[in-house]
């Protein structure tokens, strides 16, 4: 409703105490009031000299407030005169404020929003970190003081360096090596991209390559950050189940638009694929119709014997996607991941991923490639493999001895986290449930499966947590069984 010019000032509260100054509170209250339409289009405010005595301010106060509200189009001011309101508000709530998560109108999503809000990811996770959350390595263990050195000095180095490019020559070099010698990925150094994560890769690859229908297999159970980024985009997925070499060649449900696996350690298995297994797929996208995504996301981490080569190193044909990430090598918030892009894709993808903003800040590229470069992530490395490998074995032993007639534990070849499976009958999400509230945060492996889950179980993590964390959550498990 309209205010009379003496009702202004009494629907004007200044605060002397408040941080905010006497006229930032004046000209936010008649900002609002002009927003709401209560003193609407044409309306003459009172004078500076009216208003400055009505609230007991200073007259230059209502002067600097009438200036900004002037300044930003809200009135019209000439010296001389009093202003006039210049917009037509809506009257909506008494503040002026739109209340949060609020608008005018419906809302309409576009069909990409509207999927992500079907998929169960990101992974809600309630409260703190507890043991044995799994995805983690443990970043209690990442040399702080070293990469503070490689970022001051990156900071401190910027004014010599020439801006751009957004993919920084230094860290495509120093990882074309890293994987060329520890993973057998063959790529030169422009077929690399920095992202900001794994799922930043996956996010572009679906955006780069998918048409709404298209088929996309993943694995079942699989993860959930990949299954979401391309049923998003509009792909028809299809869970592939797994057996005891990974996920299986389906020749009979013809050739999908793409197929993404975790062939190192089978997210959430750990199961390895077997050569024979990344043959059959190789050859299945040979005639072009195929592309492969290979997510390495942990594949640092192997315990049992060599590392197994990339399946990216064995195309010839150049159909493999390497999608790789820090946040389990170095630390999970470092938020950095690349892709090895195919390198007829390379020029394609570069101009998506600046569509997208996808871009890694460039002090912390260089950061990176100086850590890389120096050793200090080989060396870390080769320590925490000896850690998660403890680790891994520690959980093992724990669960058998105090667990081992409730649960089947699957050992992984390598990784971060491993599967133990519940009898026949027991169902996870209510065990994971129960084990949340008394301290020890599970995954329901029934969670992972893309549709009706075959298993139930649950997913572990080791590499973050000490030996004796790990004591303590397995006896806890025990209790609650
Ligand atoms: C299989 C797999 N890929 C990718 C990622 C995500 O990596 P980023 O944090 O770099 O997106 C995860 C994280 O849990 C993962 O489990």
């Amino acid at each position: 409703m309209p205010v009379s010019d003496t009702t202004i000032s009494a629907l004007i509260e200044l605060k002397r105490t408040d941080g905010e100054g006497l006229v930032a509170q004046l000209t936010s209250q008649l900002r609002g009031l002009i927003a709401t339409g209560r003193l609407g289009k044409g309306r003459v405010l009172p004078s500076s000299r009216r208003l400055a005595s009505d609230l007991g301010v200073s007259r230059n106060t209502v002067t600097y407030a009438f200036e900004q509200l002037a300044a930003e189009g809200y009135v019209a001011a000439s010296r001389g005169r009093r202003p006039v309101v210049m917009i037509d508000g809506h009257e909506r709530s008494e503040r002026g404020a739109v209340a949060a998560g609020e608008c005018v109108g419906k809302l309409q999503l576009s069909p990409w929003a509207t999927k992500l809000q079907q998929a169960d990811w990101p992974m809600s996770y309630r409260g703190e970190l507890k043991p044995l959350r799994p995805g983690l390595g443990d970043f209690r263990e990442f040399p702080n003081e070293v990469w503070a050195r490689c970022l001051r000095r990156s900071a401190v180095h910027a004014g010599r360096r020439e801006l751009g490019p957004v993919n920084r020559l230094r860290l495509r070099e120093a990882l074309t090596h890293y994987l060329a010698t520890n993973r057998d990925v063959r790529a030169t150094a422009e077929q690399i991209m920095i992202l900001p994560s794994a799922q930043a890769a996956l996010t572009l690859i679906a955006a780069t390559l998918i048409a709404p229908g298209d088929h996309v297999w993943v694995e079942d159970p699989g993860y959930p950050g990949a299954a979401a980024a391309f049923h998003a985009s509009g792909a028809r997925l299809t869970g592939i189940r797994l057996d005891e070499q990974g996920m299986q060649q389906m020749p009979g449900l013809g050739a999908p638009r793409l197929i993404f696996m975790t062939p190192s350690h089978q997210h959430p298995t750990g199961r390895l694929m077997s050569l024979a297994r990344r043959t059959e797929f190789l050859a299945a996208s040979r005639p072009g119709r195929t592309w492969i995504v290979e997510d390495d996301y942990d594949g640092e981490f192997h315990y049992d014997s060599r590392p197994v080569p990339a399946l990216q190193g064995l195309d010839a044909h150049g159909r493999v996607f390497y999608v790789g990430t820090f946040s389990k090598a170095m630390r999970s918030d470092i938020r950095l991941g690349y892709l090895v892009a195919p390198a007829a894709l390379v020029s394609t993808l570069e101009i998506a991923q600046q569509h997208m903003g996808l871009i890694a800040a460039s002090h912390i590229q260089e950061a990176l490639a100086e850590f890389i470069a120096d050793g200090h992530f080989l060396a870390h490395l080769r320590r925490m493999r000896r850690l998660y490998h403890a680790r891994r074995d520690h959980l093992v032993e724990e669960l058998q001895r105090h667990l081992g007639g409730m649960l089947l534990v699957e050992v992984p070849p390598g990784g971060i986290q491993l599967v133990a499976r519940l009898e026949r009958g027991r169902t996870d999400r209510a065990a994971v449930k129960r084990l949340v509230e008394a301290g020890v945060e599970t995954r329901a492996l029934s969670s992972l499966a893309l549709g009706k889950p075959r298993d139930h179980g649950l997913l572990l993590g080791f590499a973050a947590w000490r030996e004796n964390e790990i004591s303590a959550a397995v006896r806890t498990m025990a209790s609650c069984f």
